[in-house]
């Protein structure tokens, strides 16, 4: 959601559960409302309007930032929030999303409270740093942006994988994010040994830094516990009335689909079956439990008695443009 200056129609507070974030997300997503104005960081000008001329409305300020992925992700849910945020649950305490990567729906609730947790330190500490410095990011991956060429890139890539340099969070962090919006496919992938080793992608202007999506991005980050392990840990502390979104790597439709290297770990038939029985554990607790995952007849058998709906997504890395085609999906939802 967009970070919001408070005006006489933000009488009504949020409340604790982030309710109103909800019901907004839902209207807007239905058209009924219209979005409104980025907030002021602390510090910055006011938001420069054109005086009204004799006779006409004063114009609408026309820049609005929402928080959305700052990075390219394999199993993003931008294209999914659609079909995702009519199944919300109604309320909820604490926002739970313990496979992050681009963390579509975190950005897009922009929850009060929120543990927000991936498997990849990397990306984790990239969150991290932006929470604590956005412009100090934004300054590094502005001498990207200046200096991107294929010689940079690969300059970047072997030093990011040169374990002898050592960095600081900011400038770690920004060389993540110019190496995920300039590389191949803008898919992160890491060898056996840990080491990034996607080739450079051919775009004419990658949108290496973009402040204002950095700000939002950093407003709403900032007021999350960012946390870097096992989807397990990441929820231990999940009571009743909190809510987890799970979106795991998925099960594979066809034996080369399965794609699951963001990290060096797979996640495989047994992960989804330790995953499930968690997610009944959770709804025992008395959480409420959101899952995506692909329509394979192994996941529906793991989710009898949740409640499960086909949803289609169009997907969008593969290499080859013919295989992104619609794929099915189930959300599964428990507890609500
Ligand atoms: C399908 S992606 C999530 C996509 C995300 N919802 C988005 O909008 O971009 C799955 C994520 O799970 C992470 N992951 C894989 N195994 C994990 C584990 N055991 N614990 C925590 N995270 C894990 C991966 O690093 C990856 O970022």
């Amino acid at each position: 959601m967009a970070h919001e200056i408070p005006g006489p129609d933000d009488a009504c507070m949020s409340d604790r559960t982030g309710r109103r974030s909800r019901i907004e997300a839902r209207r807007r997503i239905a058209g009924l409302v219209a979005r409104k104005q980025p907030a002021r960081r602390p510090g910055a000008a006011p938001a420069r309007t054109l005086p009204a001329k004799p006779g006409r409305a004063a114009p609408t300020p026309a820049r609005v930032v929402e928080a959305s992925p700052i990075v390219k992700w394999v199993g993003g849910k931008s294209r999914l929030l659609a079909q995702l945020l009519p199944r919300l649950p109604e309320t909820y305490g604490r926002y739970y999303e313990p496979f992050a990567g681009g963390a579509a729906m975190f950005f897009r609730l922009a929850p009060e409270a929120a543990v927000l947790n991936d498997f990849n330190a990397d990306l984790v500490a990239t969150y991290r740093a932006i929470a604590g410095d956005t412009d100090a990011v934004i300054r590094r991956l502005e001498l990207h942006r200046k200096h991107h060429a294929e010689k940079h890139y690969y300059e970047v890539r072997a030093r990011w994988n040169d374990r002898s340099v050592s960095w600081s969070p900011v400038d770690r962090a920004a060389a993540f994010i110019y190496l995920n919006k300039t590389c191949y496919n803008g898919l992160w992938r890491v060898n056996r040994s840990g080491g990034f080793n996607v080739p450079m992608g051919r775009y004419v202007d990658p949108p290496i830094c973009v402040p204002d999506a950095l700000h939002a991005a950093g407003a709403v980050l900032a007021r999350a516990e960012l946390r870097s392990g096992d989807y397990r840990a990441a929820v231990a502390d999940a009571g009743p009335g909190d809510f987890v979104y799970f979106d795991p790597p998925y099960d594979p439709v066809a034996p080369t689909a399965n794609f699951t290297s963001y990290t060096r770990d797979a996640f495989g038939p047994d992960d989804q079956r330790a995953l499930a029985g968690l997610a009944r554990e959770l709804v025992e607790r008395g959480c409420r439990v959101m899952l995506s995952n692909s329509d394979t007849p192994f996941i529906r058998s793991l989710y009898r008695g949740f409640r499960v709906d086909r949803v289609q997504c169009a997907r969008a890395i593969n290499c080859n443009a013919a295989k992104r085609g619609d794929v099915d999906e189930v959300v599964v939802m428990g507890g609500y």
